[in-house]
Formats: C-alpha cells, sequence, structure tokens
C-alpha cells in the first residue's frame, strides 16, 4: 500500500468526539472546528511513480430502473425540460464536466433481461414491455441509437452490458455487429443507418452478463464461465479492438473468483480483458439521519474497497500471473433504505449528503493508488438513484455533493500516480465493537510541473493541521480547493443547490515543505505548480 496508517500513534480522540455531540446521538451535529491537533504529515514522492489514471476510473453507471433513465436522462424531444433531441440538457452539460470518462449501460440487473432490437428502430413502434425492476411499463423510448448519442453528447465513452441471464449468444453477437460493423458490410449495419447512424458506434467495451452469480442467472462460477466462453467465442470487432468483461465477485467473494479462473485457464482462456466486482458498502443509521459513531463507520466500509482491490488482485494473479486481466468496479457506492426519494417513481432514489461525498472521495483516491490494477469503476448511478451525482425530476435539476467530487478529482485524469505516504493517528469508533479509521488519506498524480494531491479528513470536528512535503521537487504556486460543510447531513436541494459546493483560493505555500490546514470532514485537492 503507497499508504500507511501509523499504528503507534494511534489514539482515541475521546474528548474530541465528545466535543462533537456525544457520539449515539442524532445529527444534523454541527461542528465548531477550531483546535488543531496531533502531529500529521503528507509526503509526496515525486521519484516513485505508481499506475496511469485512466479516465474510466471515473465512469458512471446508468440502469433502466427507477428515474435514472426516464426522467434522470430521457425526457423525450416533445418535453418543456430543455433537451437535446430527447436527452436532459442541464445533464449533459454537467456530465461533460467530469472529463473523457465511460458510461455503463442498460444494466444492472436490468441487462440480464434486456432484448437490444426492443430498443432499435422508430421509436413509435418500438414494443412496450414491463421494466425487470417494477411491474411498470418500459416504454423502449430509450435504446441504443439514444444511448449513444448521450454518451457522445457528454464526450463519453459507451460500455454496454449484454445479456447472458436470459438471452443468447447469437443475441449478444449480433448486438456487437449492429454497433460496430461498418455501413455496407453486413445486414445489421445497413439496419443501424436506416434507423439513423451511418457511423459505427465502435463500442469498445462489452460486459457479458451482470451479477451473475445473482440476478444475471444464479450461475456458479464454473457454470457462468461456460456460458462466458460461448458469448465470446469467435466474436468479430468489426474494426474495433474488444475490451471483454466478465461478470466479478459479489464484494469480496474469493471463492467466485477462483472458481471462475479455474475453469477459465482449463478452457485455454477465452479472450477476457476485466474481471468486475460490484462493492456496495452499504449504510449505516440512515442517508440523512446517523450519529457520530455511524459516521466513521460508514467511512470505514467504504474504505474496505482497498482491500477488495488488493485481494481480488492477488487471486487472479494465482492463474493469469502476468495479470493481463485487470480488475474493474463497475457498481460502487453507499446504499442507504428508502425515505429520501424526491419523487416515489424514482426506486432506490436517495439523498447523498457531504458523508457520501466523502465516500466517494476515498474511493476515488482508492482507485488512484491501485491505478496499476484497475481499468474502470462505474459508480451506482449517475442520477436520481443509489450514491447518485444528480437529481432531476421533471424541469428541476440539482447536482449532489458527490458531483462536486468527481469534478474535484478530475485533474487526476490522464496522468501518472505518483506514491504519498501519509502518517496521522487513526480515529477509533464505535460499531459493535471498538473499530478504527484512518484520519488523513488520499492520492497524488502528476503531469509534467503540475502535481495534483486530493486528502480526504474523517475527522468530524477538528481540522488536522498536517505538514506537508514534496521529495524530489518544490511548489511554485499552491492552491487549495475544499469541499466541507459544518453539518455533516449537509446535501443540495433544488431550492438551495449551494449548499455544499467546493471553494478554492491561493495559498502563501510555497518550498518543498509547508503546513497546510485541513477543515474537519472535508475533501481538499491541492493543485501544486512545481518549479
Ligand atoms: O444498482 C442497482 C442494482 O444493484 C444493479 O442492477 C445490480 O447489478 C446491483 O445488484
Amino acid at each position: 500500500m503507497s499508504q500507511r496508517i501509523n499504528r503507534r500513534t494511534a489514539l482515541v480522540h475521546c474528548a474530541q468526539l465528545a466535543s462533537a455531540g456525544a457520539a449515539g446521538s442524532l445529527l444534523p451535529h454541527t461542528v465548531a472546528g477550531t483546535q488543531t491537533s496531533a502531529s500529521m504529515s503528507v509526503t509526496v514522492l515525486l521519484n516513485e511513480p505508481t499506475g496511469w489514471i485512466k479516465p474510466a476510473l471515473y465512469g458512471q453507471f446508468t440502469e433502466h430502473i427507477g428515474g435514472v433513465v426516464y426522467d434522470g436522462i430521457w425526457v423525450g424531444p416533445n418535453s418543456k425540460v430543455p433537451n437535446i433531441d430527447g436527452i436532459r440538457r442541464a445533464l449533459v452539460e454537467h456530465v461533460r464536466r467530469l472529463g473523457k470518462i465511460v458510461i455503463r449501460w442498460p444494466g444492472g440487473c436490468f441487462a440480464d433481461a434486456y432484448d437490444w432490437r426492443d430498443g432499435s428502430g422508430p421509436r413509435e413502434k418500438r414494443p412496450r414491455r414491463f421494466g425487470r425492476w417494477e411491474e411498470v411499463t418500459e416504454s423502449n423510448q430509450f435504446g441504443t441509437h439514444e444511448f449513444i448519442k448521450f454518451c457522445r453528447l457528454c464526450g463519453a465513452e459507451p460500455y454496454l452490458a449484454g445479456n447472458v441471464g436470459t438471452g443468447t449468444p447469437e443475441q449478444f453477437q449480433r448486438w456487437v455487429e449492429y454497433c460496430n460493423a461498418p455501413a455496407g458490410a453486413t445486414s445489421l449495419a445497413d439496419e443501424r443507418v436506416a434507423n439513423g447512424d451511418r457511423d459505427p458506434f465502435r463500442v469498445h467495451y462489452w460486459g457479458v452478463g451482470n451479477e451473475s452469480w445473482g440476478c444475471g442467472g444464479k450461475f456458479t462460477p464454473e457454470d457462468y464461465c461456460t456460458q462466458y466462453r460461448r458469448f465470446t467465442e469467435w466474436l468479430p470487432g468489426y474494426g474495433v479492438p474488444l475490451y471483454l468483461i466478465a461478470s466479478g465477485p459479489n464484494g469480496n467473494d474469493l471463492d467466485w473468483t477462483r472458481r471462475f479462473f479455474k475453469k477459465w485457464k482449463d478452457y485455454a482462456r477465452a479472450p477476457l480483458s476485466g474481471w468486475a466486482a460490484h462493492y456496495y458498502c452499504g449504510t449505516t443509521g440512515h442517508a440523512l439521519k446517523f450519529t457520530l459513531d455511524q459516521w466513521y463507520e460508514m467511512l470505514e466500509k467504504a474504505n474496505r474497497m482497498e482491500r477488495l482491490i488488493v485481494d481480488q488482485w492477488a487471486a487472479m494473479g494465482e492463474f493469469d500471473r502476468a495479470h493481463k486481466v485487470k480488475l474493474l468496479i463497475d457498481e460502487w457506492g453507499c446504499w442507504h433504505p428508502k425515505g429520501t426519494e424526491l419523487n416515489p417513481h424514482h426506486l432506490f432514489e436517495q439523498k447523498s449528503c457531504l458523508r457520501d461525498a466523502l465516500c466517494a472521495a476515498l474511493t476515488l483516491d482508492t482507485f488512484n493508488r491501485h491505478a496499476e490494477k484497475i481499468d474502470m469503476a462505474n459508480v451506482a448511478q449517475l442520477v436520481n438513484n443509489i450514491h447518485t451525482l444528480f437529481h432531476a425530476d421533471g424541469d428541476k435539476f440539482v447536482a449532489t455533493p458527490n458531483f462536486y467530487v468527481f469534478e474535484m478529482y478530475r485533474p487526476h485524469q490522464d496522468t501518472r500516480g505518483v506514491r504519498m505516504d501519509v502518517q496521522a493517528p487513526a480515529i477509533k469508533f464505535h460499531a459493535g465493537r471498538e473499530q478504527q479509521i484512518f484520519r488523513v488519506a488520499g492520492s497524488a498524480s502528476r503531469a509534467d510541473r503540475k502535481l495534483t494531491v486530493t486528502l480526504v479528513h474523517t475527522h468530524a470536528s477538528e481540522p488536522a493541521e498536517v505538514s506537508f512535503s514534496i521529495r524530489g521537487g518544490s511548489a511554485d504556486h499552491v492552491q487549495q480547493a475544499v469541499l466541507t460543510h459544518k453539518t455533516l447531513s449537509a446535501h443540495n436541494t433544488f431550492e438551495n443547490p449551494n449548499e455544499v459546493v467546493p471553494q478554492t483560493s491561493s495559498t502563501p505555500h510555497r518550498g518543498a515543505t509547508f503546513t497546510c490546514v485541513l477543515p474537519p470532514a472535508s475533501v481538499s485537492r491541492l493543485d501544486i505548480v512545481l518549479k
């Protein structure tokens, strides 16, 4: 691990916790944040490069579920909601701010009951079905062409998830052909042209099933591997190099991984580029109501992503020593109980507050630190759902604090990670038993003279005064952007969209060492121009 928690200096901040409000009392906790505490340091080691941070690590997930597609993305061309050919304009404008990311579609569980043909051809003629999640009509107004258009408008790359649960290899292979074959080359390519798109969609990322251990067919790993081989056998890319993704484990299930890979090896290694794990860190308390212990417990659960990556990577390496297959986390996020939906039709919609923003930030830092192992990650889900970046309801639209974290972290994209050492006392909390969470963690990356450092400070009530060093270089100028709030459950609403937004300021910091202050419960980005 590039980041260590110094356990020798781990302290119990009982007095500090008490000053933030007794652990166990319900939020909103208003935090004072006036004291500084024990010595903490962050050292960036410029001469120790790590992995390349691909924009795909900042990917999104969009499923036909609740209000994600209908209302969130698709409002229809005749809507009064400002749109571009039926696609919500405000969403496009915001997603463009996330960089050249990847967007996964159409599920999720929905993908394993989806026939792509239902979503092509003239919209007025498309069949209406029942959705996968609820017995409500799926109009199929948003299909492959609309999704590709959405991606193109956003400057994002598409990732299509194929149906292994109820579909056939033939259906899957024909979807690839429909998307990628050049005009005139095959009948399906001509059908695509007739449906409005002469240029091939050139889809690179293809998922072969979703959660095949669960809603995607309840396979054993061996049976799924057999299906995987059938779906990927002699699959032309039509000039597009295909990146094929298998359905990986539920959380850190090593048995699923080992059994799949054992069979995969015995099967002379069907073409496989990525192994996609899903990790939902769940909830503690409720989306907007939680105790101080639950604040820390939530962050600790999100931080288990680190263990998952390390363990899964090691298990994959037992069968694929050269690590040709990379890890993906194509669904992740907090998942809170019902009760904060903005619209009752938006299944699994939840309000995201400052706490979710810290979970997002520490997860993105984890991906950055392990960038050599991970090819893609997709937060679940983009709009009106779990760990969402946006809420949209009719003509109303608002970005959550999660969006601002993704935007803050964008400068890491397409840069080289550099190792960072963090020394800070852990914070203890109670969740059934005494546990602990890091106080400060983060990641660093460099592009020429630009050094980007992001830091999550978990302490709920006290700032951290951090001694910051750059080994192998020196700062000419430092700017600090901070996302925080005095109330831990603070969130943005349609009425008050700027409650939790980052503030950026120039600092007097110069040279190879300086002291910087991280406010309590905060995400910071330091933009350092090197001399
Ligand atoms: O994101 C919601 C659902 O969670 C997805 O459809 C499924 O893959 C996961 O279980």
